[in-house]
Order: C-alpha cells, then structure tokens, then sequence
C-alpha cells in the first residue's frame, strides 16, 4: 500500500511534458487494457475510448483545449467518450453479448436485464447521461492511478470547447459525447508544476466515520 500512496504523491496533473520522450507500444497497449478492464455499474461499459495519434488533429484540438500544451507535447492524447442515449439497445447489446462470452441462452438475463431497464426506465435522459458520464470517469481514475503507478506521467483536461472537440471528432454521429481528454507521456524535467504542494483536504474534513 505503501507503493501506491508513493505513486499517488509523486503523480500530478502535468503540465509541461517531455516532447521527445514516448511511451513505449508494450505500455501503451497496456494503458489501453487497464481502460478497458474499468469497472462500471451493472458492467454495461458505456463508454468509448478515442486514442488521438494523428498530428494534425492534435493541433487542432490545441486550439479547441485553449491552447493547453500537453496537447500536442504528450506522447499520448486519449479522449473519454460515452454513449448519449443510453436506452433498451444498449442493455440488449450488453445482454447477448454477456450471453455469447458465459455461453448460456439469453433468456436466462431477462431478470436482470428487467432490473436494468426498470432502473433506467425511472430517470430523465439527463439523468442517465449523468449516470454514464460516472462510469466514464470511474475509467479516468483508473487510467490516473495506473500509470502513477508504473511512472507515467498524465494530465486529465475537462478545460476545453466540449462541442467543438465533439464535433471535429464525429462523436455526435455515433451516439457519443466526450467528457474527458487524458494526455499521458513524461514529465518535463522543467515542469515547475511537478514540484507544487500536493492541496488536499485533511483527513478529517473528508472522512465521514459511522461506529
Ligand atoms: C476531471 C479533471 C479535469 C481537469 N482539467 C484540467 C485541465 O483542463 N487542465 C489542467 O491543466 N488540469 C486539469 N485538471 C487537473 C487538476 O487541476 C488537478 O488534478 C488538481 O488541481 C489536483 O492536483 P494534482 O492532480 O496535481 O494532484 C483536471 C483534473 C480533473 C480530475
């Protein structure tokens, strides 16, 4: 435990990363993993995951992130979407895929797709977009305290034109809105952030204790 609360005080939201220093396919691909094993509530995963690597777009989305420099001097930019409508379909996509990977009759979930759906079916769209936008961030966290873990330095950016980033990335077509955009690479060994007191709450004003 020791090892994480370490990772967790050595990491920060970076600001000046290292341009020349990438992190290597392995890592990468193992970055992309640890996204996909996130846990969300009754598994229906509704997110997608958008890896910007094409240069030019990341200039643009530069603009469109007020001209924020981990950006474009990242090694990595990973944009958190998920679905807009959440909806009878994607608990019926969910059900029968549940179903092909246990190799059991779809019928046998009807229960527990009706206790979805009956949950859902008691909230507002806004309200199930909230839902879904939790879920989405439950992966943010834990894409954070990975790569903490394994030295990789990340910066988690809400601070940027949503409509704008979701247009240019033709999220709105498939059903898709982002949320947050995770640029991850090396710290700058000049990055004055990186040397900024940790701010938090002391334990006290943060923990609710019920005996
Ligand atoms: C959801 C989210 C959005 C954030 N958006 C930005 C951003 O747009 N730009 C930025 O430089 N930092 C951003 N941050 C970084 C926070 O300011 C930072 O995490 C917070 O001040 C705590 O500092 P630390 O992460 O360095 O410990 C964001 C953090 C989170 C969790």
């Amino acid at each position: 435990m020791n090892k994480i609360i370490e990772a967790l005080n050595w990491r920060y939201a970076t600001k000046k990363f290292d341009q020349n220093k990438k992190i290597n396919k392995e890592d990468l691909e193992s970055i992309l993993e640890i996204m996909r094993l996130s846990p969300s509530s009754y598994g229906l995963q509704p997110w997608k995951f958008v890896l910007v690597n094409n240069t030019d777009m990341r200039s643009k989305i530069l603009e469109i992130a007020y001209g924020q420099p981990q950006i474009t001097d990242a090694s990595q930019v990973i944009v958190f979407t998920n679905k807009k409508n959440i909806d009878g379909e994607l608990v019926d996509t969910y059900m029968n895929f549940v179903a092909k990977e246990k190799g059991i009759d779809v019928g046998v979930l009807d229960g527990f797709k009706g206790m979805i759906n009956g949950s859902f079916a008691g909230k507002t769209n806004e309200e199930l977009r909230g839902w879904a936008s939790c879920q989405t961030y439950l992966a943010v966290g834990n894409l954070l305290t990975s790569c903490a873990i394994a030295g990789i330095d990340a910066c988690p950016m809400e601070g940027y034109d949503h409509a704008k980033l979701d247009s240019l990335l033709g999220l709105p077509e498939q059903n898709l809105e982002s949320k947050v955009i995770v640029t991850i690479g090396y710290r700058a060994m000049d990055d004055s952030s990186a040397t900024s007191k940790k701010i938090r709450f002391p334990k006290e004003d943060v923990l609710i204790e019920i005996n």
